[in-house]
């Protein structure tokens, strides 16, 4: 009676993987971890719990494995429709890229995205966030793309932000006008690239929806540079760049990353020793994408052994959309991640939590449990956190908190 708490909560009989970037592997059995004004205010053994510490609440974690929120870096979540004619056509032989070239691909999800009210955009978003949500994401990247067009881009982006408003989650949009050439643009790229540079951009930035840039660099997409002079506007405007670079060829799309100091380049299946040295000088991270290998049936991997070699930080995502990776699920990634690229259990966990922060220039806020960070965390039912790499198809998450208060498990 009358003992000022001070902390606000705090969570007892865990197992806690930290995820610290300098050392993933760093455990602590039978720990405990304390939150107050929604960050984390103490970790470590229970037994060296501060004499006379008290909670306003105490939670009992029941032996569960504590490990960071999960960060999905890479989604294009919000999105119309769905491409499973594709799906068939691929089954039956035809490659993504001839399809994509017929004028199907990512512009019959452009199609559906430009039909849809932001109503019915938000309506076909939801259940994949949720999704993500119950396997305790608590940070989520959301790409535009699917419009190439200024309202359609911005009814994207606006969506993105209803859904960091209105769910307990912290959302960061991408601005991917450079996604593919919309068909009015047919012939013209450079003109598009201009409208693109010279008022969707700005106009978008200006709102508040854009807090980074992406480009889809690729012979069936943009040039090098066209995505540079992209880069050039976002420069100007100040916000960081990031890029989906080698995913069906190499275009030296690393290379401009490291050049414009980016966030992530994203996919890699193809890319040079020189493009990995580019990563590696300017800190970007290596975001896999380890869903677009496995629906495209793809036989390129990006090279692991040598991006681990040379240090360049690795993360994982879902790649969450319609045609190449429609998993709106990061424990799926995070077996595919082992599976098909041969990244070990801890990490995969670090790809999909603190190097995956780096990637949205989040490191100092979330992606880690480490004190004054964000309370966002998650409890698994599992005995051993690479169980969770090591499962397929089960959804071992018990609670998930989000700076610092529990969130319902959506139904
Ligand atoms: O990351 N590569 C380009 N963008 C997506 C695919 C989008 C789509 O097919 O709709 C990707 O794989
Ligand atoms: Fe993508």
């Amino acid at each position: 009676m009358g003992t000022t708490a001070t902390w606000d909560a705090l969570w007892l009989d865990v197992h806690l993987l930290p995820l610290a970037p300098a050392d993933p592997a760093a455990t602590v059995r039978d720990g405990a971890l304390a939150v107050r004004d929604g960050r984390i205010a103490w970790l470590g053994p229970r037994a060296a719990l501060p004499e006379g510490a008290t909670a306003a609440s105490t939670h009992d974690g029941g032996g569960a494995w504590l490990l960071p929120g999960f960060i999905d870096c890479h989604t294009h979540v919000v999105h119309a429709g769905q491409r499973s004619e594709e799906f068939e056509l691929r089954m039956q032989g035809q490659s993504y890229e001839a399809i994509a070239r017929r004028g199907g691909g990512i512009l019959n999800t452009v199609r559906a995205t430009r039909a849809a009210s932001e109503e019915e955009l938000l309506a076909q978003s939801l259940p994949r966030v949720r999704n993500l949500m119950r396997e305790g994401v608590t940070t989520l990247e959301i790409k535009s793309g699917y419009g190439l067009e200024p309202e359609s881009e911005a009814r994207m982006l606006r969506v993105a932000r209803r859904l960091g408003r209105e769910l307990p989650l912290r959302v960061k949009t991408s601005f991917l006008g450079a996604h593919a050439l919309p068909p009015e643009y047919a012939g013209r790229a450079d003109d598009y690239v201009a409208l693109l540079c010279d008022h969707m951009l700005p106009a978008l930035a200006a709102q508040g929806l854009v807090d980074a840039v992406d480009a889809f660099c690729e012979g069936i997409a943009f040039s090098t540079a066209q995505v540079e002079r992209l880069f050039e506007t976002a420069r100007r405007l100040k916000l960081p760049v990031k890029l989906h670079a080698g995913q069906l060829s190499d275009l030296g799309g690393a290379e401009l990353v490291g050049r414009f100091g980016g966030l992530s380049a994203d996919h890699l299946e193809e890319v040079s020793d020189v493009g990995i040295a580019a990563l590696r000088a300017a800190g970007s991270v290596a975001v896999l994408l380890p869903g677009a290998i496995h629906f495209l049936r793809e036989t390129r991997r990006p090279p692991v052994a040598k991006l681990r070699a040379a240090g360049v930080a690795m993360a994982l995502a879902s790649d969450c959309n319609p045609g190449s990776s429609p998993m709106p699920s990061i424990l799926a990634a995070l077996n595919l991640g082992c599976l098909l690229l041969g990244l070990t259990p801890t990490e995969a966990l670090a790809g999909a939590t603190c190097h995956a922060a780096a990637a949205l220039g989040l490191s100092g806020e979330t992606g880690s449990l480490e004190i004054g960070k964000a309370a966002d965390f998650a409890l698994w039912e599992v005995e051993r956190p690479a169980q969770l790499c090591a499962t397929l198809g089960f959804n071992a998450c018990r609670q998930v908190v989000y700076q610092g208060r529990c969130r319902p498990l959506p139904g």
